[in-house]
Parts: C-alpha cells; sequence; structure tokens
C-alpha cells in the first residue's frame, strides 16, 4: 500500500527540518541566555515544530498552547481570525516565542500579537517553521524563520489540508488531485 503521502512532492526533506530546528533553537538559545523562555504553540500546526524546537533549546523553559479558527477546508483564508481557546496561564513579564507553523497572509499573526502584547510579556517574539513572504496582506514579519517557500500549498510537519496529512515527516506540496 502507497503511503499516506507519497503522492505529493516533496519541498523539505525531514533530515533538513531537523537540521535547521536545531539551528533556530540555538539562536534562541543563544538570544536568551540566562533567561527562561515561555514557548506558546498556535494548534493545531505548530505542535509538531514546538515540540521539536522546545527539545532543543538548552534554557529554562515553559509552554502553553492557543488555538484560532483556521483555514477549514478550503486552501485561502476567510480573512476572519478567531480565538478557539485561550492560554492556560498569565504571561506578564515572560519572554514569549510564538510558535506557529507558517506564516502566509499574516492575519492569524497580526491578529495573536495584538491580543498578547495587551497583556504585557516582558518580550514577544514570533517562530515560524514556515514563511510565505509573497502572500502578506498585513505587515508582520517573524524573528526565527525555518525555511522561505514560494507560493505552494504546503502540507505534512504538522501542516494540514482538511485536517488530514499532519503526520508527514517531509514538507510536501499538495497534489493538486487531492479531493
Ligand atoms: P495566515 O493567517 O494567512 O498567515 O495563515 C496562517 C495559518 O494558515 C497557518 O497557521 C496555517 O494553519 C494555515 N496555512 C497557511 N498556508 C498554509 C499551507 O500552505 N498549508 C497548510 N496550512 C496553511
Ligand atoms: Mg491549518
Amino acid at each position: 500500500m502507497p503511503s499516506a503521502g507519497s503522492k505529493h512532492k516533496v519541498l523539505i526533506r525531514s533530515a533538513k527540518i531537523k537540521k535547521r530546528v536545531q539551528e533556530v533553537a540555538r539562536e534562541i538559545t543563544r538570544d536568551f541566555k540566562g533567561e527562561r523562555v515561555h514557548l506558546i504553540g498556535v494548534l493545531k500546526g505548530g505542535c509538531i515544530f514546538l515540540s521539536d524546537l522546545i527539545r532543543e533549546i538548552d534554557l529554562e523553559t515553559s509552554l502553553d498552547f492557543i488555538a484560532v479558527s483556521s483555514y477549514g477546508k478550503n486552501k485561502d483564508s476567510s480573512g476572519q481570525v478567531r480565538l478557539l481557546k485561550d492560554l492556560d496561564s498569565n504571561i506578564a513579564g515572560l519572554n514569549v516565542i510564538l510558535v506557529e507553523d507558517i506564516l502566509d497572509t499574516g492575519l492569524t499573526l497580526s491578529y495573536l500579537l495584538r491580543i498578547l502584547r495587551q497583556r504585557k510579556p516582558k518580550t514577544l517574539h514570533v517562530a515560524a517553521l514556515l514563511d510565505k513572504p509573497s502572500r502578506r496582506l498585513v505587515n508582520v514579519t517573524g524573528d526565527y524563520i525555518g525555511f522561505s517557500i514560494p507560493d505552494e500549498f504546503v502540507i505534512g510537519y504538522g501542516l494540514d489540508y482538511a485536517e488530514r496529512y499532519r503526520n508527514l515527516k517531509d514538507v510536501c506540496i499538495l497534489d493538486p488531485q487531492t479531493s
């Protein structure tokens, strides 16, 4: 039987992702030397990146999750962002790093930054595994980016299409024949 993702073209292989995640974690470890970082994973897509990233960070850490409305079955953003699950704890005074799967239009990120800033963290940064700069509708940037990619709809390593394919080890381009 072919594997779940075999018909999709590989864009970034798992070994390359692993190496880059280690590099990003090293940058974070260096930038926050002697401090604690509080990672906030954006569910659901950011959970795989977060779980690999946090284990490579050599600092005191804590983590939490937040969930926002996703694209549902569509490949394009509705432009509307809705909070589905809030944080469990207060972030005032913490070095917060928001961990996202991908920066696309930037609508999700600008919404999250707005609501998190109001809660007075000590610092607020963004780590995203992927960035599609050509798709940006609002002016936001990530502080720690894994890879910049072209305007393709990608799946795997946490990213889904209609909730499928999050388990692929590689980041792949969704086969256009997929229903
Ligand atoms: P933004 O608000 O348009 O920046 O979109 C961010 C969210 O859209 C991400 O956290 C993903 O859940 C989803 N998304 C954007 N591009 C892709 C993609 O190529 N594949 C899968 N999900 C995507
Ligand atoms: Mg999604």
